[in-house]
């Protein structure tokens, strides 16, 4: 493990946030964010109700220069202080992640500096050690719009995966069900906030709830709403309030009796002596209904309940950084060769969940 503080360049372009940042990891192994710039595109894909590829990868290309540019000046450092350059290579948006990929391996070539492909799930994973100095190891539970894992984290590069979804991943899921509501994107948001005002009294089904294995799938409860949005039509304001309180609280049961699950789990692998800690990342993690049925099954189960801050829960380039220097502290770098990684398991040797689809 180098014991000199390193100072790495993140770029993160594998959704529809063009983002870089600037981290240090100090010779204690604790980390500082120097500079953290996030440029969404919401408004470029918001009338598609979803993001379109081929427009985020052309608007990675016209933003990623101006954002990396902002990150050096912001951290107040020159490019002869970068001990590494670290971007997202997957899983993600195939196009997208050619850009930062490219972008970070001409600079550590030019630098010559160490490269670090990233893997944009282990970077969620580890963030919690740049916000909370988190030792590990811990149960995560990575929620977002394209991923719903349960994950145990034993080590920079050491993941079990304890479940996953079967379907729709959970922001996925709010995402659906408020356009299935008309309203905006992204739905979660727009979910939450209905929900404030609703009522949580229409019956939703909780799939999966009870099962062993803490695995995921929503689909069948997205199709539930449809159903009972189809029977009120035409929607006034108080249902949708209502059906968007009773989505969230149906989505909170079984958050928190999965993570109940993978919490049994956790314990049963690694001992009762284990730290326990469960870790929420991803951009769901913004949910204040869901943060506090996880507040209350950590405090029921004896867990430290550890959410990094939201600008750090969401995509961004201050955990691809983070990653990248842990890697690099412990002499993992890529070559040049490293490929842009639609799909990138972080347990490649997990079972395949009975009855999966390509999300899994
Ligand atoms: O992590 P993230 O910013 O991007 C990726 O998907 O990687 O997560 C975005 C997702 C979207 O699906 C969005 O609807 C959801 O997180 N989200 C929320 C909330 N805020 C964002 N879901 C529920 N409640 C929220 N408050
Ligand atoms: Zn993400």
């Amino acid at each position: 493990m180098t014991e000199r503080p390193l100072t790495v360049l993140g770029i993160e372009t594998s959704c529809d946030e063009t983002a870089a940042a600037v981290v240090r990891r100090h010779a204690d192994g604790h980390g500082e964010i120097l500079s953290n710039v996030v440029r969404a595109q919401l408004d470029l894909h918001a009338a598609y109700g979803g993001v379109v590829p081929e427009i985020a990868a052309r608007a990675h290309v016209d933003l990623l220069d101006p954002a990396i540019k902002q990150a050096l000046a912001d951290a107040g450092l020159g490019l002869e202080a970068i001990d590494g350059v670290a971007a997202a290579a997957g899983p993600g948006l195939i196009g997208g992640l050619i850009v930062g990929l490219t972008t970070a391996k001409a600079m550590a070539l030019g630098l010559g500096r160490p490269f670090l492909a990233v893997n944009h799930l282990e970077a969620h994973a580890l963030s919690a050690g740049l916000t909370d100095g988190l030792g590990f190891p811990y149960l995560l539970l990575l929620v977002s719009g394209g991923h719903t894992q349960l994950l145990i984290v034993k080590e920079v590069g050491s993941y079990e995966r304890l479940g996953t979804t079967l379907d729709d991943a959970l922001g996925e899921a709010f995402d659906k069900a408020a356009k299935l509501l008309g309203l905006g994107y992204p739905g979660g948001p727009e979910v939450e906030a209905h929900a404030a005002r609703g009522r949580a009294v229409i019956k939703l089904p909780r799939p999966m709830l009870g099962r062993a294995e803490p695995h995921f799938s929503l689909a069948g409860l997205k199709t539930a709403l449809r159903h009972e949005a189809m029977n009120r039509a035409p929607l006034d304001a108080q249902t949708i309030d209502d059906l968007c309180a009773s989505f969230q609280e149906a989505v909170a049961d079984v958050v928190s009796d999965r993570t109940g699950r993978a919490m049994d789990l956790y314990e049963e692998r690694l001992g009762p002596e284990a730290p326990r800690a469960l870790v929420v990342a991803g951009g769901v993690a913004a949910n204040q209904r869901l943060r506090a049925a996880l507040e209350d099954l950590a405090r029921s189960r004896d867990f430290r309940l550890v959410v990094p801050p939201p600008a750090l829960c969401t995509d961004n380039a201050a955990m691809i950084a983070w990653a990248g220097a842990e890697r690099l502290a412990r002499g993992l770098v890529d070559d040049m060769a490293a490929a842009a990684r639609a799909r990138w398991p972080l347990d490649p040797d997990a079972p395949p969940a009975l009855g999966a689809g390509v999300k899994a």
